[in-house]
């Protein structure tokens, strides 16, 4: 497994406050950002079974749980204590929630063996080693069917000589240390190595960020 000491686990109080630090951070407009991404750019639909990789607070789980009704579900995995303390709280009331203690980049319990539609990754696939990606990637092709949707959300791909200065600060002193080299990470060929094809990819923020639909074919 990749270097322990990099690692995109967050805990604490950035974890207990994590929805809301980036609220600020962002003067409240990822709020509407992600709402719109989850709702509008997310091929959800009614009865869809959804697995999020790093479900954080579980804001995402919670938007995408109300395009999937009660009969889909929403599993959201991470193993930071604080985040999944914080999820189960915040996603208690909802039926179609569950939160699970698993690290994605350990195969996942057989029952969830093509078992997924829809497979998320929102802030954090930057954060792993090149070899752990391959095993997320791997674990998230065994828990979708075929034919299933993996979305990334996350930094672009990019020339990072030429990114802008603010952009610049964000990585060098706040981000971990793979996220830099993320910007040149070939996704699009890894993924289409181990079976996923891009089929949508929306960019934000002056091409900085980017929302990717990878299509599983088995
Ligand atoms: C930056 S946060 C993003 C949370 C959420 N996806 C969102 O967009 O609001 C990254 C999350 O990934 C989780 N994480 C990091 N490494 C993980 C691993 N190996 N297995 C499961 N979750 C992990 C962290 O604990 C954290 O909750």
């Amino acid at each position: 497994m990749g270097n322990p000491k990099v690692s995109v686990v967050i805990t604490g109080w950035e974890a207990r406050y994590y929805d809301e630090i980036l609220d600020i951070v962002t003067l409240f407009q990822y709020r509407k950002f992600i709402r719109k991404l989850m709702h509008e750019e997310t091929a959800v639909f009614p009865g869809a079974r959804v697995a999020e990789l790093g479900v954080g607070n579980g804001r995402n789980a919670i938007l995408l749980s109300e395009k999937i009704g009660p009969e889909g579900v929403v599993v959201g995995f991470d193993i930071s204590p604080d985040m999944l303390k914080r999820a189960r709280e915040k996603t208690e009331k909802y039926g179609n929630i569950m939160i699970v203690n698993h690290d994605i980049r350990v195969p996942f319990e057989r029952e969830y063996e093509n078992y997924f539609d829809v497979a998320l990754i929102a802030l954090a696939f930057h954060g792993f080693t090149p070899e752990d990606r391959i095993r997320i990637i791997e674990n998230t092709k065994s828990i979708l069917k075929d034919g299933g949707k993996f979305y990334l959300l996350d930094y672009n791909q990019m020339d990072y000589s030429k990114a802008p200065f603010y952009f610049k600060i964000l990585i060098d002193k706040f981000e971990c240390p793979l996220a830099e080299e993320f910007l040149s990470y070939p996704l699009v060929e890894v993924m289409e190595k181990h079976g996923f094809k891009l089929t949508k990819k929306r960019e934000y923020v002056r091409g900085l960020f980017q929302y990717s639909e990878f299509t599983l074919i088995k």
